[in-house]
């Protein structure tokens, strides 16, 4: 059995670092292990603009001092987003994406897209210039059950985009489902997805099943045992369409526990380890590191990072922070609910 494993500096495809006081609070969490990480866009107000991102993003190197942290900034897709501005932020290296949501589908999404026949024009000049799309593949509608919302997107959205504007290069983002899995490997390259940490290891039983457990909501909700397994495979796999981005989306405990609770999982502080347990329990061990630091560099046109992360098995489970305190609150870290038995022991 392997009891170390040395690693490319690995990049994580989908974060969620926020702004103010739960930035600095958290920004390290992701910093320690990561070389980069793409940024979601979905402050209030979201960051639309070039020029908002580049605000952004000295924010967040400002919250990491010393760090050579690098932040891959996105913009936030409106009815109303200026394709001119998109694609000149784009050649600038100011933003390696842009991100889709659904008006009303998740955190911070009302300024998202209502009518998709509206942001044609935009998703042209983003094929035209090769800017990457994100996408919260999720329907929004109140007669669509949330289970189903993902599946349902797939075939009432995305494809009819992906058809109607050929040459985009879309992620998939955080998907859940078979369904997802099935359609990302039918795709030509242009297609890929990223797959959260938690996905990998929670159900839709680990969030209702003997009471309810508000860490683990998040969007899209966690679905079947039969998903979970299928996202294993695919992450597994060693098929490059398929790579790591955590969606870590840190709220602070109260308005997690609440009546009416916050989506998101803060999976930052354990990724890796938990990652590594995952892949060593699928007898994958040997692939965890395309998976968190080859297929997405490769994807997003980026170099792959020339630093090492390495992790260490010891006999005893490890145990990790249950919460990390910020000026924003205390937010608690993911609980894999598996024996991890990894830790990062050098960062080179
Ligand atoms: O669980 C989630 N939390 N899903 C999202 O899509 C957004 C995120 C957030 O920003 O909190
Ligand atoms: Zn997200």
């Amino acid at each position: 059995m392997r009891t170390e494993i040395t690693l490319t500096r690995p990049d994580d495809f989908h974060l969620h670092l926020r702004d103010g006081a739960m930035l600095e609070g958290i920004a390290p969490e992701t910093a320690r292990d990561f070389a980069r990480a793409i940024i979601m866009p979905n402050l209030v107000p979201p960051v639309v603009t070039g020029a908002q991102a580049a605000a952004y993003r000295k924010r967040i190197m400002a919250a990491l001092p010393g760090s050579n942290f690098t932040p891959l900034m996105t913009l936030y897709l409106t009815e109303a987003s200026d394709p001119a501005d998109i694609t000149a932020a784009h050649a600038a290296g100011i933003i390696h994406a842009v991100k889709l949501y659904p008006a009303g589908a998740t955190t911070n999404s009302d300024s998202g897209v209502r009518d998709f026949d509206r942001v044609r024009g935009t998703l042209e000049a983003m094929a035209q210039a090769g800017v990457p799309l994100c996408v919260h593949g999720e329907v929004t509608d109140s007669d669509i059950d949330i289970f189903d919302r993902e599946a349902v997107f797939i075939e009432r959205v995305l494809d009819p985009i992906r058809r109607a504007v050929p040459g985009l290069r879309v992620v998939m983002e955080h998907v859940t489902t078979q369904e997802a899995v099935e359609y990302v490997q039918a795709a030509d390259a242009g297609l890929a997805a990223t797959i959260t940490t938690h996905h990998l290891l929670i159900n839709r039983n680990h969030i209702l099943a003997g009471g309810i457990r508000p860490h683990y909501y998040c969007l899209p909700v966690a679905k079947r045992e039969v998903h979970r397994q299928a996202l294993v495979r695919a992450a597994t796999s060693g098929d490059p369409r398929f790579f790591l981005g955590t969606d870590s989306a840190p709220h602070a405990d109260d308005t997690k526990e609440s009546a009416c609770g916050c989506a998101g999982c803060f999976t930052a502080t354990n990724t890796m380890p938990v990652l590594a347990q995952v892949f060593e329990n699928a007898g994958a061990l040997d692939r965890l590191e395309a998976y968190v630091a080859r297929y997405g560099a490769d994807f997003y046109g980026l170099p792959r990072n020339t630093g090492t992360l390495t992790l260490t098995r010891q006999d005893t489970p490890v145990s990790f922070p249950r919460r990390i305190d910020t000026g924003a609150g205390p937010v608690t870290v993911f609980e894999p609910g598996i024996a991890v038995h990894w830790q990062v022991t050098a960062r080179a």
